[in-house]
């Protein structure tokens, strides 16, 4: 099962479950944070597939969920209210949907067979930096609401398998981009205003660092923990770029005229994000593959040939 399986991340992690054999539910509720529209044709390539299986409910449905999980051997577990800054705005949904949400799945996988849960965490659970690069073992100090609620969750995991023997793992994703991307995450929304040649707006001084992970790393990472890991992963690229940086790249992969204007800076944003992989790869064998230039090629060709 991938819970949240029709939106970015999730719709990928289907594809690449079917491509495989498996046999696929995706949950989603299709909310509306950005046009369901998108998420209905994330998912339409699958819907023709014999082995997939669309169920529209919702994770903080405890009654569903424990009806829906007979015959399930893993879930991944990708719904959530994603994005730093509506979290600034309206706390409690975060919670309800990423933290309680999270809680009412462990809860009703507690009466099912399913073999384990593959969590969707953030870098946002460090949040202030005390060093770089992040290790796992870095203080956890969220500075927005979604860190704290994607915090919440990673620990009712782990708390499960400790009491209750419920195995998981939770992968802490650095930004995430590549076809398919939320339309709220700035590759996206600098990409597309790019490639009209329309003004790209920073917010900041253009200075914030971030590490960028591209969907392919991503889902490879999600596969593997079906067999192998526990505890918490970063799943990052362990490389960092400057939005001012992001945004030259993007200029030039793009031909674009784009002019850049600044405005202020935001709150709840991290300042900087930059992985270390080392737990990842000494105790799974995963390490990312494709470099910011190469994924950001691919990206824009994807927008081109999709005309978006
Ligand atoms: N994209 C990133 O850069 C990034 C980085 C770190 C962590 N994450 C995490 O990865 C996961 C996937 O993120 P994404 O970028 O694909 O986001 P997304 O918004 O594209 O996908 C989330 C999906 O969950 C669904 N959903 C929301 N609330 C739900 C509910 N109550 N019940 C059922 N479904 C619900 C949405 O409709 C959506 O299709 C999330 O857990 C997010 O917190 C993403």
């Amino acid at each position: 099962m991938v819970t949240g399986g029709a939106g970015f991340i999730g719709s990928h992690i289907i594809e690449k479950l079917l491509s495989k054999g498996n046999e696929v539910m995706c949950l989603d509720n299709f909310d509306d944070y950005y046009d369901p529209q998108i998420k209905r044709k994330n998912i339409e390539p699958f819907l023709e597939n014999e082995s997939f299986q669309l169920i529209e409910g919702d994770v903080r449905d405890k009654v569903l969920l424990k009806n829906i999980f007979e015959g399930v051997d893993y879930v991944f577990h990708e719904a959530a209210q994603a994005g730093i800054r509506i979290s600034v705005k309206d706390p409690m949904k975060p919670h309800e949907v990423n933290t309680t949400g999270t809680l009412n799945l462990l809860e009703a996988a507690l009466d099912s067979d399913i073999k384990k849960i593959i969590n969707a965490s953030s870098s946002s659970v460090y949040g202030k930096v005390e060093y770089l690069p992040f290790d796992e073992n870095h203080p956890n100090q969220p500075v927005s609401p979604y860190g704290v609620s994607k915090l919440l969750a990673e620990h009712y995991c782990r708390v499960f398998e400790e009491l209750y023997g419920l195995k998981s793992v939770s992968l802490r994703y650095f930004t995430v981009y590549g076809p398919r991307m939320r339309p709220d995450l700035a590759i996206s929304i600098f990409m597309k205003a790019a490639l009209k040649n329309e003004t790209i707006t920073i917010f900041g001084d253009g200075e914030k660092t971030r590490d960028f992970t591209c969907i392919d790393d991503i889902v490879r990472a999600n596969l593997i923990c079906m067999k192998k890991g526990s505890g918490v992963y970063n799943i990052g690229s362990g490389h960092s770029v400057a939005i001012n940086e992001l945004v030259s790249k993007i200029i030039e992969i793009s031909e674009s005229e784009s002019e850049i204007v600044y405005t202020d800076s935001v709150i709840g944003d991290a300042e900087h994000t930059l992985s270390s992989y080392e737990k990842a790869w000494k105790e799974i064998g995963w390490k990312p593959e494709i470099s910011i230039d190469k994924g950001l090629e691919r990206y824009a060709e994807w927008i081109l040939s999709s005309q978006l």
